[in-house]
C-alpha cells in the first residue's frame, strides 16, 4: 500500500494507526489487498445502501456508462434517465417538496439550501444546532458543531446561532422575524447518533410556520431508509420546505440533492444555483437503481425490525461492559454507542478491526454503527459477536485508557 498523507482531518484514526487497504466488496463484507476479510459496519459512512457492488447497481452503472456518462451542454439538455429519476423521488419525497436540485455532496446541497433560504425570505439569520454536522465548505462547517469549528477557518460565514439539539424552548427564545431558516438534522449522526424527543421537530416545525422561517431538513445521512422510514421527517410527521439528501441516495456513487417547496421554487431564479455534474446521467441511473431498489423490497421496514433488535442486543452489550459503554442510541439503522472517554473509542474500533469488523468513531466518546440497509440478521449477529469479543479484549488490556470517567 502506498503511504500518503491522509489529508481529511477526521479520517479514522484507525486508518493512521493500523493501515487496511481494501480492494472489493461485496454486500456487508469488503476485503484488503492480501484478501483478508472485514464484516463492514461503516458502509462507506452510510453510503453503501445496498451494500458493496449490489448487482442491481453495477448493472444500472455499466448500463448507463456504456450509453452516455455526461449530457452535453450539462444541465442545459434533457436526460431520459435523469426524468426517470426525477419521478421516482416525486413518488417517495415527503409531501410539498414539488422541485429538485441535484447537487455532488452533501456539503454543496446544504450550501445551496441555506444560499436560497435567505434568497426567498429576504432575511439572513440561520438557527443550527451544537454538535450538529453539514459539511465543509466554509458555509457548511461555520453551521456545524460550535462556533469553534468555524473559527479555525476565520471569518466564517456569518449570521447564524448554535443552540442545543432537541430543546425546542432555546428555539422558541431564539426565533423571531429576522430568521431565515432553521438547519437540522433529524438525528443527529457526526454528532454522535443523537435522537431527539419525538414532539421536538414538530414543534420546530411549527415554530418556523408561525415565524415565516424555512425548515431546511439535513437529511443526507438520514434519507433513503437509513432510520427506518423513507425520510426521518416521515416518522416525524414533519414537513419541511427544503430537504437535502446525500450518501445513501446513489449507493456508493457520489450525488446528492435537495428538494423544495412551491413556495422556496417560486423564489429561485435561472443562474441562481447549478453546476457542470449536477444531474449527471450516470449518476441519476444509480440513484434510479437504488430508490428502486428501496421500494420495491420495502427496505424501510426491514431497517426498522433489524434496528430495533440491534438496539436490544446493544443494550444487553452495555449492560454487560458498563465501564465501557454508558449508553446506546440510535433509530433504524444508524446506532450510535456512548463510551466514557474518546481514547476508548479508538481502542474498541482498533479491537474490532483487529478481529474483522470495521466500526466508525464519531464525535463525543461515541462509536457509530452504520452498516448496509440490506444487512442480514446472521452478519448483525456476527457483528455483535465480534463487538462483544472486541470489548472484552480493550477491557483485558492493561494500562489502557479504559476507566470509567
Ligand atoms: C447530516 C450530514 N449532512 C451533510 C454531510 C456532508 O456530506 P458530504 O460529506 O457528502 O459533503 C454529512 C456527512 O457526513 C452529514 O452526515
Amino acid at each position: 500500500m502506498n503511504t500518503i498523507e491522509i489529508e481529511d482531518s477526521l479520517a479514522l484514526s484507525v486508518c493512521m494507526k493500523q493501515p487496511v487497504a481494501f480492494e472489493r466488496g461485496l454486500g456487508a463484507r469488503v476485503w484488503d489487498e492480501q484478501g483478508r476479510a472485514f464484516l463492514d459496519f461503516t458502509a462507506g459512512w452510510g453510503v453503501t445502501s445496498l451494500g458493496h457492488s449490489h448487482p442491481v447497481l453495477v448493472a444500472a452503472i455499466a448500463e448507463q456508462a456504456g450509453k452516455l456518462m455526461q449530457n452535453p451542454n450539462s444541465g442545459f439538455t434533457y436526460s431520459p434517465v435523469r426524468a426517470k429519476l426525477l419521478q421516482q423521488l416525486q413518488q417517495v419525497l415527503p409531501a410539498g417538496l414539488v422541485r429538485v436540485f441535484f447537487a455532488n455532496s452533501g456539503a454543496e446541497a446544504n450550501d445551496a439550501a441555506v444560499k436560497l433560504a435567505r434568497k426567498v425570505t429576504g432575511r439572513s439569520k440561520l438557527l443550527v444546532a451544537s454538535n450538529s454536522f453539514h459539511g465543509r465548505t466554509l458555509a457548511t462547517l461555520s453551521l456545524s458543531g460550535g462556533p469553534e469549528n468555524g473559527a479555525r477557518f476565520s471569518p466564517q460565514v456569518p449570521g447564524h446561532q448554535f443552540l442545543p439539539f432537541g430543546d425546542a424552548d432555546a428555539l422558541c427564545a431564539a426565533m423571531d422575524e429576522q430568521v431565515a431558516a432553521v438547519l437540522l438534522e433529524p438525528v443527529q449522526g457526526e454528532g454522535g447518533v443523537r435522537v431527539p424527543a419525538p414532539d421536538y421537530l414538530p414543534t420546530v416545525a411549527a415554530l418556523c410556520r408561525e415565524h415565516g422561517a424555512l425548515l431546511i431538513a439535513d437529511e443526507v445521512q438520514t434519507g433513503f431508509c437509513r432510520t427506518g422510514s423513507f425520510f426521518a421527517v416521515d416518522a416525524a410527521g414533519v414537513q419541511p420546505d427544503i430537504l437535502t439528501m446525500g450518501k445513501g441516495i446513489a449507493g456508493g456513487f457520489p450525488l446528492a440533492a435537495f428538494a423544495v417547496t412551491a413556495r422556496v421554487a417560486a423564489g429561485v431564479a435561472k443562474g441562481d444555483h447549478g453546476g457542470t455534474y449536477c444531474g449527471n446521467p450516470l449518476a441519476c441511473a444509480a440513484a434510479s437503481a437504488v430508490v428502486d431498489y428501496l421500494v420495491s423490497h420495502d427496505v424501510a421496514g426491514r431497517v426498522a425490525r433489524l434496528g430495533l433488535r440491534a438496539l436490544q442486543d446493544l443494550q444487553q452489550l452495555a449492560d454487560k461492559y458498563p465501564q465501557l459503554l454508558r449508553e446506546v442510541r440510535g433509530k433504524g439503522l444508524l446506532l450510535g454507542l456512548q463510551l466514557h472517554s474518546d481514547a476508548q473509542v479508538s481502542a474498541l474500533t482498533e479491537a474490532a478491526l483487529a478481529r474483522g469488523l470495521l466500526v466508525t468513531p464519531t464525535r463525543n466518546a461515541v462509536l457509530r454503527l452504520i452498516p448496509s440497509l440490506l444487512l442480514e440478521p446472521a452478519e448483525w449477529e456476527e457483528g455483535l459477536g465480534i463487538l462483544r469479543s472486541a470489548c472484552g479484549d480493550v477491557l483485558a488490556r492493561p494500562g489502557t485508557a479504559v476507566r470509567a470517567a
